[in-house]
């Protein structure tokens, strides 16, 4: 199959989702239409409750929509996924320790979508997870660890390296570096970064963290209330904010200092910074 590559990877098409609870409904999502570029990183941003987790949902399968529609490399993406489409589009959370079983080694973890996708000879993939292990700034050792005795950094890293197992080429990541604190938080922002232009990945990354958007994102589209309330380029949207609601989380960012633009700037180059004590 060809494919056309400057194709959206990714389109939202008048997307809606309702909930009802306790015989009264509750719109998450309504009339939400974009289209994610192949490569980009696109933020999701907007208050608690705008809808940022259903729509990740939505794309993830794990929910099906109520109206419009979702595409992905061209075709309707519904609940029920072929394996491949399964594998493509992979989740990063907040709390990796919830994700993570803590009665399973970081090692099995690792493998375990490498098993359920049965990607590459079996006597190989213990040394697949070495190799993810070391992409992510980790050591090959830590495979035989719980993700008990590991810091909150160290197990995003790994979060991440089991989300790359299967090679998707969109990463839902929702609030992935909130739990951090600023420092390692910078450091998981580049090697993000990293990753996605080594392995071209495309990014739909939800933060309710606008100077995070501004250190990472291309695009960016704010939510309030379940609906989208404008979309563009980053640069665009917070030197010329339409809205009353933007320019209001915008005016909310505090002011950058010398030390966080070159952190920043750090970070959008993707310098390779090992996990180190993090
Ligand atoms: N399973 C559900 N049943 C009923 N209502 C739900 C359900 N999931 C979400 N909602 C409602 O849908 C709306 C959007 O919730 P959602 O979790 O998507 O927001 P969010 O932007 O991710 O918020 P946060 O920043 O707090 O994570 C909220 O009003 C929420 O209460
Ligand atoms: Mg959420």
């Amino acid at each position: 199959m060809t494919r056309d590559m400057s194709a959206p990877i990714l389109e939202l098409d008048r997307l809606g989702k309702t909930f009802s609870a306790d015989g009264h409904s509750v719109a998450a999502l309504s009339d939400v239409s974009i289209a994610f570029e192949r490569g980009e990183c696109h933020a999701i941003v907007g208050e608690s409750g705008s809808g940022k987790t259903t729509l990740a949902n939505l794309v993830l399968g794990l929910l099906g929509a109520t109206s419009g529609e979702i595409r992905f490399n061209g075709k309707p993406l519904g609940r029920s996924r072929t394996r491949d489409q399964k594998r493509a589009i992979q989740l990063v959370q907040q709390n990796p320790l919830s994700a993570l079983n803590p009665r399973r080694s970081v090692g099995a973890s690792i493998r375990l979508p490498l098993d359920v996708h049965n990607l590459g000879k079996k006597s190989e993939r213990n040394a697949s997870v070495a190799a993810l292990l070391e992409e992510v700034g980790l050591e090959a050792a830590h495979a035989r660890r719980s993700p008990r005795g590991l810091s909150g950094g160290q197990r995003q890293r790994i979060a991440i390296a089991r989300a790359l197992a299967c090679e998707p080429e969109l990463l839902v990541l929702d609030e992935p570096t909130s739990a951090l604190d600023v420092l390692v938080q910078a450091r998981v922002l580049q090697l993000l970064q990293r990753l996605r232009q080594e392995r071209g990945l495309t990014y739909l990354f939800i933060t309710h963290d606008l100077a995070v958007v501004r250190a990472i994102a291309d695009r960016v589209s704010v939510f309030q209330k379940g609906r989208l309330v404008e979309t563009g380029p980053v640069e665009a949207i917070f030197s010329d904010p339409k809205s009353a609601y933007t320019r209001e989380l915008i005016g909310a960012i505090p002011v950058v200092t010398e030390a966080e633009a070159a952190l920043r700037a750090e970070i959008r180059a993707g310098t390779n910074v090992p996990a180190g004590a993090e």
